[in-house]
């Protein structure tokens, strides 16, 4: 009795112990989740199903990772995946860039079998190298989703594509070089864009109901903080309006207070290429963040072994906006 009870009071003492520390500590503390992918992408949270969502672009995957059992589950793609958009149907039905077409997907993502794939539309005809690239869902489920050309060549575009318009989307900008995050104001009255190449964030004017842009201005430009490097890549929001955004050879994410501009917390991430990030778990205050190693040589990865893995961060002090789900199906393109 007492020889079982005197380990546990150590135990418990050392807990408590580590406890206090560590609600003292004041910062952010990243976890890696999984093992490395080569291209991981286009994180989302489904609320209603407490899972996260992730691709890996060229193995054409789409995951979903359950952060209370951490579970991976999977289904794979004919071709390049990005991003998985969960639907406003119900969480087994998603929506896909695969190559340069929209599919719908239906999927038990609790389990690693795909049931149906239906494609709605093929954008870019003109350039047939290019390929989706990031894309979410605005809050009237209408999906603003880009395209990249062969690396650094504007072929690409941002497409806004509706249940109406999904024949023939509507290009909303053009030319872009790789179209990337997308993020909305909690007012939805901004729109904030990134097209890599250019390294800045910029911020148009936007009208949810008629889903006009207008009046770019620049919100961040990697070239004018020396101390980061890299070009900006998937980004989100939090319900204060900074943006955070990933830096795919920057090593990070950081935080953009969207009026004064300032850089408010630069989160060193252990992989040089940071591709995306999203808020997710049950106070949407956990941050995860893609990471990739395709471009990494045999040094860099021995240097950066978790490159390519799922992160998250915790103890951001912030939490983010919903997801929205996507409405772009309708009855006659819906997958069996
Ligand atoms: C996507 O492109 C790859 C490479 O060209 C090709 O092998 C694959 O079949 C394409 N997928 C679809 C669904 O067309
Ligand atoms: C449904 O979408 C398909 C394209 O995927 C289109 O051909 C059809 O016209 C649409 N139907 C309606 C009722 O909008
Ligand atoms: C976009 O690509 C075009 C064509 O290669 C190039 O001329 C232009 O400089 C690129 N823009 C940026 C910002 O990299």
């Amino acid at each position: 009795m007492f020889f079982r009870q005197y380990p546990f009071t150590l135990v418990t003492l050392i807990t408590l112990t580590a406890f206090n520390v560590s609600s003292k500590v004041d910062g952010p503390c990243v976890r890696q989740l999984t093992q490395p992918f080569e291209l991981g992408e286009a994180p989302t949270w489904d609320d209603r199903i407490k899972l996260l969502y992730f691709v890996d672009i060229l193995a054409g995957n789409i995951y979903s990772y359950d952060p209370v059992t951490t579970i991976l589950n999977s289904i794979q793609l004919d071709g390049d995946v990005t991003p998985v958009v969960p639907t406003v149907h119900d969480t087994h039905v998603f929506v896909a860039g695969l190559n340069r077409s929209l599919v719908a997907i239906r999927w038990d993502p609790k389990g690693s079998k795909l049931q149906a794939v239906a494609t709605l539309t093929t954008v870019a005809k003109q350039f047939p190298t290019s390929r989706f690239n990031d894309g979410k869902a605005d809050a009237q489920g209408k999906l603003w989703i880009g395209t990249m050309g062969p690396e650094n060549t504007n072929l690409a575009s941002l497409y806004l594509i509706t249940k109406e318009n999904i024949e023939n989307p509507k290009v909303v900008i053009a030319p872009a070089n790789i179209s990337n995050g997308v993020a909305w104001n909690k007012a939805n009255t901004k729109f904030f864009y990134i097209d890599s190449p250019t390294r800045q964030v910029r911020v148009y004017d936007f009208d949810l109901n008629s889903g006009e842009i207008s009046n770019p201005k620049v919100v961040f430009d990697v070239r004018e903080h020396d101390e980061l490097t890299g070009n900006p890549d998937g980004m989100t929001i939090d319900e204060d309006d900074n943006i955070w955004v990933a830096l795919n050879e920057g090593g990070a994410v950081v935080k953009v207070d969207t009026n004064s501009l300032d850089v408010l917390h630069v989160i060193a991430i252990p992989a040089s290429d940071v591709t995306s990030v999203a808020w997710g778990g049950d106070n949407l205050d956990v941050l995860f963040v893609t990471s990739a190693r395709i471009r990494l040589n045999a040094e860099e990865r021995r240097q950066q072994p978790a490159a390519g893995s799922l992160f998250a961060v915790y103890n951001l002090g912030t939490r983010g906006l919903p997801t929205h789900y996507v409405d772009v199906i309708n009855d006659t393109n819906f997958p069996a």
